[in-house]
């Protein structure tokens, strides 16, 4: 990686700052000893400039609306492969041969059992506890069963920890489902791929035969693809720097399940389709167009805009396709729904508000219609997403770990408060 200086002028002080190139996208400028050479601190609330750490990971070009997995553009990946290629390929970095894919995908599938006493978790829940809720808490409990690879200096343990949490996830998914409906759980099923094998867990139930829709499957194998990293999005962040502490996996994953919630974050795609029921038709799109533009309420487009896009989300535009293809094999001829995503998109694009802000739709916009569709509850639309994104936080955090400059993550601030006073006793206070 290529190096150049730059010089910063402060307080009469000039300093010398490393400037770093990456293979491609923005350099950085290597404020690492700026607080001791100058006494100063950098401010970047929201981390709008600031670039956390080397990845060999995933690259976005928010101007150009592209994204990579390992320099493989996701159309491609989304378009040729599977969801446990994807995975293969984010944590090893390579595209993996027949046989390498067909042992990934044996060493995944017989790690999708749960410990039986985690079923005793969900029955302190009540049903109508949101199944983000539900994650955070057993996602978190796996750290409690796992001791025998919790040395996360063991490459080998930290890749047993990867592999179950990649096959554990879409199992307490389902289980979470099933309870928040009074249905059985249904057991992960060895000769099913992964995909197929969560459909079998949620729709299943013990009285009658299932069998799964490989359109379906494959849709949402897809969506599992779009969803499975993103660079450094809020919730990998909170994974990194959990971990950075030398946390176990499972809790700092449990921790990006928490942020994810966030409707900021990956909780757009179920206020995104709670919108589009709220706004019903059409004709009514106007209306909440100016409560989106008016500084004075709250409310915004859900699934629109993107701290690092200012263009259109690819993964919208595969997620728009989806849609329709999900929509046509369920014969689904009009959704309502669509029709106001559909038009509440054209007209949010012309609305010079949204273009002077570079606000297009992201990959929440049109996910919720998708699942809708396919049968899921609203409140399990982000559930979907942490179930994906876990392989990205599993691969972030395996890099954060592997990288040999890694420290804990301690953030300083610019204090505001109160200057030093004296303690004054509750006589003296008046
Ligand atoms: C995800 O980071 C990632 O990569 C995340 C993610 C991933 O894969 O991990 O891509 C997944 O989280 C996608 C984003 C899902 N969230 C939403 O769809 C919620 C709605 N969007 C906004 O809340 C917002 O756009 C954010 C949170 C996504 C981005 O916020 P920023 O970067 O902090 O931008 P901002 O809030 O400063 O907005 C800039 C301007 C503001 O106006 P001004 O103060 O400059 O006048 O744009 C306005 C905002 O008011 N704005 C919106 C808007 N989003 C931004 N106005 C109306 N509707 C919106 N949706």
């Amino acid at each position: 990686m290529s190096s150049t200086t730059s010089t910063l002028n402060v307080d009469s002080k000039s300093v010398e700052l490393a400037v770093k190139a990456g293979t491609i996208g923005p350099s950085v400028v290597d404020i690492s000893k700026l607080y001791g050479q100058t006494g100063m601190f950098t401010y970047d609330p929201g981390f709008t400039s600031t670039a956390a750490c080397e990845s060999k990971i995933t690259y976005i070009d928010g101007d150009e609306g592209i994204l990579l997995y390992r320099g493989y553009p996701i159309e491609q990946l989304a378009e040729h492969g599977d969801f446990l290629e994807t995975c293969y390929l984010l944590l090893y970095g390579e595209l993996p041969t027949a046989a390498q894919k067909a042992d990934f995908d044996y060493r995944v599938t017989r790690h999708t059992m749960v410990h039986d006493q985690m079923n005793r978790f969900f029955q302190g829940f009540r049903r109508d506890a949101h199944p983000m809720a539900i994650m955070v808490a057993c996602v978190g409990a796996l750290s409690a069963f796992y001791h025998d690879s919790t040395d996360i200096s063991d490459p080998q343990q930290r890749m047993i920890a990867s592999m179950r949490m990649i096959a554990k996830m879409p199992t307490l998914a389902a289980m979470a489902y099933k309870y928040s409906i009074g249905q059985p759980f249904v057991y992960p099923q060895n000769d099913l791929d992964y995909t197929s094998n969560f459909l079998r867990m949620c729709f299943a139930v013990p009285c009658e035969e299932y069998k799964v829709n490989p359109v379906l499957s494959r849709a949402l194998d897809r969506i599992f693809i779009l969803h499975a990293d993103h660079e450094q999005n809020a919730s990998t962040s909170t994974v990194r720097l959990a971990g950075s502490s030398g946390a176990n996996p499972f809790a700092c994953i449990a921790a990006g399940i928490a942020c994810l919630w966030g409707p900021a974050h990956g909780g757009a795609n179920e206020a995104a389709l709670k919108m589009l029921e709220e706004i019903g038709t059409p004709d009514r799109i106007p209306h909440y167009i100016a409560k989106a533009k008016d500084k004075n309420d709250p409310f915004r487009l859900m699934g629109f805009g993107h701290r690092v896009y200012k263009n259109y989300d690819p993964r919208a535009r595969i997620m728009q396709k989806t849609t329709h293809e999900v929509l046509n094999e369920l014969g689904i001829k009009d959704d309502p729904l669509l029709d106001v995503a559909v038009e509440l998109e054209q007209i949010a694009l012309k609305d010079e508000y949204f273009v002077e802000k570079k606000l297009y739709p992201n990959i929440d916009f049109y996910s919720g219609i998708t699942l809708k569709a396919m049968g899921f509850p609203t409140s399990m639309f982000t559930v979907l997403f942490a179930l994906a994104r876990t392989v990205g936080w599993i691969a972030q955090w395996s890099e954060m770990i592997e990288d040999p400059s890694q420290r804990i993550g301690r953030p300083r601030q610019l204090y505001i408060g109160s200057p030093k006073r004296d303690y004054v006793t509750v006589a003296q206070r008046g």
